[in-house]
Parts: C-alpha cells; sequence; structure tokens
C-alpha cells in the first residue's frame, strides 16, 4: 500500500536557510518506509550538520566527490545506481543554475548526472531571487529536461520577505514523492470531501446563509485526487471552477447536503467535512416573497442535523475528519469537538487577521486522540496536500 516502501530515495541538500528542515524529511521519508541516503553540498554543512543527517538517516552522510576515501566507499556511480529517486531539498538558486547547465563539480551534481532515476528539486529561497529572470531561465530547462519541480510555496520567508520561495513543508514532500511511484498516498481509497457554506431559505429570495469560500475544502479534495483517491466533492453555493478529476454534487442546503453526503460515505474510506454548515434553518420557509408591511419580522429557526456527527456514529463509519473554526480559545474547543463528535482528527483554525474564510493562506493544527501537529501558515493548497498526507499516515497506521 505504501508507495514508499524500500523505496532508495538520495535526498541532496543544498546551503540554504531551509536546509534546517531536512532532518526532518529524512524522518518522514522513513516513516514513510524509505530508504533514505543524504547527499550534502558544502554549503548545506553550513546550515546543518553532516552528524545530524547522518543519525536520522541512519546512513553515513556524503559529502566529497574528489576523495579516494569517499569513492572506495560509496562513489557517485554506486549512489547514483542505488536511487530510485534524487530528490534535492531544499534546492538553492546557485544548485538549480548548476544543475540547468550540466555541470558536475561536487558530489551531488555529479550523482544527478550520473542517474537515470527521476530528479525531482524542491526550491528554497528569497522570493527576489526566485523571481529573478536568470532563476525562472533555469527553471523552464530543467522542466525542458524532465526535472520534477516540486514548490515552491507562498508565504513568509526566514529572510523577513513574504512571497513565492519557501520550501514545501516535509510531509508535502513525501506525498509528492511517492506519487512518482504511481500509486499516491491515498490510491484506491474513496475520500468525500464536504465544502462552502449552506444557504437556508427564508423565502423564495431569501436566504441565511456565512462567509466560507469553500476554498479549503476544494484544496482538499483536489490533494485527495492527486493522492490517488478517488474523490466526491458535496459543495455548496460557491464561486469556484471545479477540481479536476473529481465527482462533484451541490448543494444548497444542509439538509440537501446531508442527504448527499450519508449516500456518498456509505462506501468511503474517509470523509472530511470542511462545509461550513448553518447551524439553523428557518422553521417554515416562506412559499412567496415576504413583504416589508411590519416594523418588525421574526423568523423562528431550528437546529440542523450534525452532519459531521452522523456520519462518525455510522455502524460502518469512515476516517472521519472536521474542522474547528473559532475565533477564539480554538485548541480548547477543538479538542472538545474532536471528543464529543467522535473524529478521528479534527484540524483547528483561528478566524480573523488574515486567515481563514475568505482568504488564501490559513494555519491550521491537527489534533487527534492522543496527539497534535502544527501546519504553519501557507496557502490552503499546501495545507490541503499536509492534511492529506496526516490522513494517509494515520488511515495507514490504523491499518
Ligand atoms: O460544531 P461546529 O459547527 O463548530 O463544528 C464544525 C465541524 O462540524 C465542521 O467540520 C463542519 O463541517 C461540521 N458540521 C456539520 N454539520 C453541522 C455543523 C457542523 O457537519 N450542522
Amino acid at each position: 500500500m505504501n508507495a514508499l516502501a524500500n523505496k532508495h530515495i538520495l535526498l541532496g541538500v543544498t546551503g540554504g536557510i531551509a536546509a534546517y528542515k531536512a532532518p526532518e524529511l529524512v524522518r518522514r521519508l522513513r516513516d514513510a518506509g524509505a530508504d533514505v541516503r543524504v547527499v550534502l553540498t558544502d554549503a548545506a554543512a553550513a546550515f546543518v550538520t553532516p552528524l545530524t543527517l547522518q543519525a536520522v538517516s541512519g546512513r553515513p552522510v556524503h559529502q566529497a566527490l574528489l576523495s579516494a576515501e569517499a569513492e572506495s566507499g560509496m562513489g557517485h556511480i554506486e549512489l547514483a545506481r542505488w536511487a530510485d529517486l534524487i530528490l534535492i531539498a531544499p534546492a538553492t538558486a546557485d544548485f538549480m543554475a548548476r544543475l540547468a547547465h550540466g555541470f558536475a563539480d561536487d558530489l551531488l551534481a555529479a550523482c544527478c548526472r550520473a542517474s537515470r532515476a527521476p530528479l525531482a528539486i524542491a526550491p528554497a529561497m528569497n522570493a527576489g531571487m526566485w523571481e529573478n529572470a536568470a532563476t525562472q531561465r533555469n527553471l523552464r530547462q530543467l522542466v525542458d529536461d524532465a526535472v520534477r519541480v516540486f514548490g515552491p510555496a507562498s508565504g513568509s520567508q526566514a529572510c523577513g520577505e513574504v512571497g513565492e520561495g519557501r520550501m514545501l513543508e516535509p510531509l508535502e514532500l513525501v506525498a509528492l514523492c511517492a506519487a512518482q511511484f504511481g500509486a499516491g498516498a491515498l490510491a484506491g481509497r474513496r475520500v468525500v470531501v464536504s465544502a462552502g457554506p449552506t444557504f437556508e431559505d427564508i423565502d423564495p429570495v431569501r436566504f441565511i446563509g456565512n462567509r466560507s469560500s469553500g476554498r479549503m475544502g476544494y484544496a482538499i479534495a483536489q490533494a485527495a485526487r492527486e493522492a490517488g483517491a478517488e474523490v466526491t466533492l458535496v459543495t455548496g453555493p460557491v464561486a469556484l471552477a471545479d477540481p479536476s478529476g473529481v465527482a462533484v454534487q451541490r448543494v444548497r442546503s444542509a439538509l440537501q447536503m446531508r442527504d448527499a453526503v450519508l449516500s456518498a460515505v456509505a462506501t468511503a474510506d474517509v470523509y472530511v467535512g470542511t462545509a461550513a454548515v448553518a447551524d439553523y434553518r428557518p422553521a417554515a420557509p416562506a412559499g412567496r416573497k415576504i413583504k416589508k408591511d411590519r416594523d418588525a419580522l421574526s423568523v423562528e429557526l431550528i437546529r440542523n442535523p450534525d452532519i459531521l456527527s452522523e456520519v462518525a456514529a455510522l455502524q460502518r463509519r469512515p476516517f472521519t475528519v472536521g474542522f474547528a473554526a473559532e475565533t477564539d480559545d480554538v485548541l480548547a474547543y477543538a479538542r472538545r469537538k474532536l471528543d464529543d463528535k467522535r473524529l478521528d482528527l479534527i484540524a483547528a483554525n483561528t478566524v480573523g487577521a488574515g486567515l481563514g474564510f475568505e482568504t488564501d493562506d490559513n494555519a491550521l493544527t491537527l489534533l487527534w486522540p492522543g496527539g497534535q501537529r502544527e501546519l504553519a501558515r501557507a496557502s490552503k493548497a499546501a495545507l490541503a496536500r499536509a492534511l492529506i498526507a496526516e490522513i494517509a499516515e494515520r488511515l495507514h497506521a490504523r491499518g
């Protein structure tokens, strides 16, 4: 099932600040079953020590090209042959330039030249360096040379700027590596995602709605598809294009969403409820437009079913994931929701300050019984990939 099991990943680390994430990446690749060997450039060794990478990879770290000792062990040709995939993470602007121009003047560049394995890069650099004409020219060359390019993401950078050039998070890179081996982390699984708001009609022209844009749910549906799942997206009214390769079911009200979700999850392995379902609906929607002939108007509201709780209570329940958007005390509320609704995982986020509804960026804390994990501020697409990777990992762990 696990696409990375026993795969040989040659991880090249080049000299950028994102190299501090390399040990975490090695651990995540190994958690996914891969056998990892690390090649470090001299500049990278200024950011992360060979000893750390040796400890987490459980293998000697390779650094020198022109060393009799190194070449008598596993030299560049053996490393190049050993690899099923070469991943350069982080890939600096300088390394991209050397790769694009065919250099082979250090061990990592020589391995890239000598190997017939697929080669992927995870660029990481300051936004200005990324946008620079030479970098973009080299990028086009690399894409022409069939190099896979993972990322970069946009967001806040170590240099203090905000923009494109952040390395993808380790879990996202693991998912993208797994996808290189045909089967994604969710291959053969069925995933149902709910997204967007629900509209609860007051009369034929008015409704109660909310500010959910649907972007997070659409990104999750797309990420699940990229991870190889068969995906059904049940969506309330939003202004977004359908994600490709996903079966989309459009609904309007909470009751319609509940029917669509319950029938879709009957055969699903995973349900992710991102929809901002209206908690209440008008008890008796008027059949005709209500006239403004009164000074005050009361509309009686009654509770809507909690779709997520109903899915979690099913006898044959999928791995059930909820969202908790709060303005305060996010983690406490989220943990309580995880328990009350008997969820397998909940993604908590603070709404406001440029995060949450109607924004491109978000930050999430994932909580599950007995653990939690922070996903730092990033685009919703990047967060969705990281969330899907975590779901896949927990699903596999559960067997
Ligand atoms: O309880 P609260 O509405 O804060 O919980 C949010 C989570 O519950 C989201 O995952 C949302 O999709 C789900 N939910 C639901 N049905 C409702 C209300 C919320 O599925 N009626």
